[in-house]
């Protein structure tokens, strides 16, 4: 970053992208109340905007489908991202935060935590500061155990309670087509974690793949670019997928939906509710994403 001409910014646009787990296993709930986690995350093409521009004050305006539903004021993540940094820095928190919504809210793509990470991010561009990728990955890590991923973007392992990131290194020749079915109502991350407790706790186990299985599958099939070898790893490789159709059992009849118009694979997106379609094609992404609104999803 140039901190010359940082002082004379009017303002600071940041893309900020909503997220799949393409694994997604949950170990054992620890002391600080989180579940130690190893997950694939995935960038995807469907993104908020994030503008970040001087102010007289910090505030914060969310438009867009789901808006009403995100907190405007000083609880807002990205809000609380801006006095985060600004107190690291030293600097006045003073910026308008202006979000536009098109990642589902409350739908378990991260859309909230990819907003609080573009605030970081243009915070950081908006004042000259020049902080390294680690130092905004230590202050996202305050801020939610899924805000350091877009910091990334692309593909990357997630450790720790999902805030220690390594990057995949996959070849990036691969194109997937992805399609997501919006539930109408969210699901809070915590619920789904208290119900995936509730569940192992009353039933034995249930021999899953151990998690670096599902990681080395799902890379090598990022690696080749080949959907349907992605489609084969990524299925029940979501620990919380039982524990969201368990709280909205609707989903089932979702992901069913999939694969009879032509999705590769259908699973839920982290904690739900938003179910995520892969297909072999853009074509077959917009025949499905046809289907899935011709039946109201
Ligand atoms: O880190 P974040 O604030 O996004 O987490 C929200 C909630 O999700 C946590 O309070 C916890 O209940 C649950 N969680 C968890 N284990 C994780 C991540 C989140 O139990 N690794």
């Amino acid at each position: 970053m140039n901190r010359a001409g940082a002082g004379r910014r009017a303002g600071v646009t940041v893309r900020a992208p909503g997220k799949v787990n393409l694994t997604l296993s949950v170990g054992p709930l620890r002391p600080d109340g989180y579940h130690e986690l190893s997950t694939v995350f995935l960038a995807v093409g469907l993104h908020d905007v994030v503008r970040i521009a001087p102010a007289a004050r910090l505030t914060v305006t969310v438009r867009g489908p789901g808006a009403a539903g995100v907190p405007d004021g000083d609880d807002n993540l990205a809000a609380r991202a801006v006095r985060l940094i600004a107190r690291a820095a030293g600097a006045d928190p003073a910026v308008a935060v202006r979000i536009d919504k098109r990642v589902p809210v409350a739908g378990g793509m991260a859309g909230g935590s990819a907003d609080a990470a573009a605030a970081l991010v243009g915070c950081d561009a908006l004042w000259g500061l020049g902080l390294s990728r680690e130092e905004l990955r230590l202050l996202a890590a305050e801020l939610g155990s899924d805000v350091g991923f877009p910091l990334y973007g692309g593909a990357a392992l997630g450790t720790g309670r999902g805030e220690l990131l390594t990057p995949l290194g996959t070849s990036g020749s691969g194109v997937f087509h992805w399609v997501f079915a919006v539930s109408p109502q969210g699901l809070a991350t915590p619920a789904v974690f208290r119900e995936y407790d509730r569940l192992v706790r009353t039933r034995p186990a249930h021999g899953e793949r151990p998690a670096a299985e599902r990681v080395t599958a799902v890379a090598d099939a990022l690696d080749s670019g080949d959907a349907a070898l992605l489609a084969a790893a990524v299925k029940d490789a979501n620990d919380l997928q039982e524990a969201a159709l368990s709280l909205r059992p609707e989903l089932a009849d979702t992901l069913r939906l999939g694969p009879e118009h032509g999705a590769l694979a259908g699973l839920v997106s982290g904690s739900g509710p938003t179910c995520a379609f892969l297909t072999e094609s853009a074509p077959a992404a917009a025949a499905l994403a046809g289907a899935l609104s011709a039946t109201g999803r």
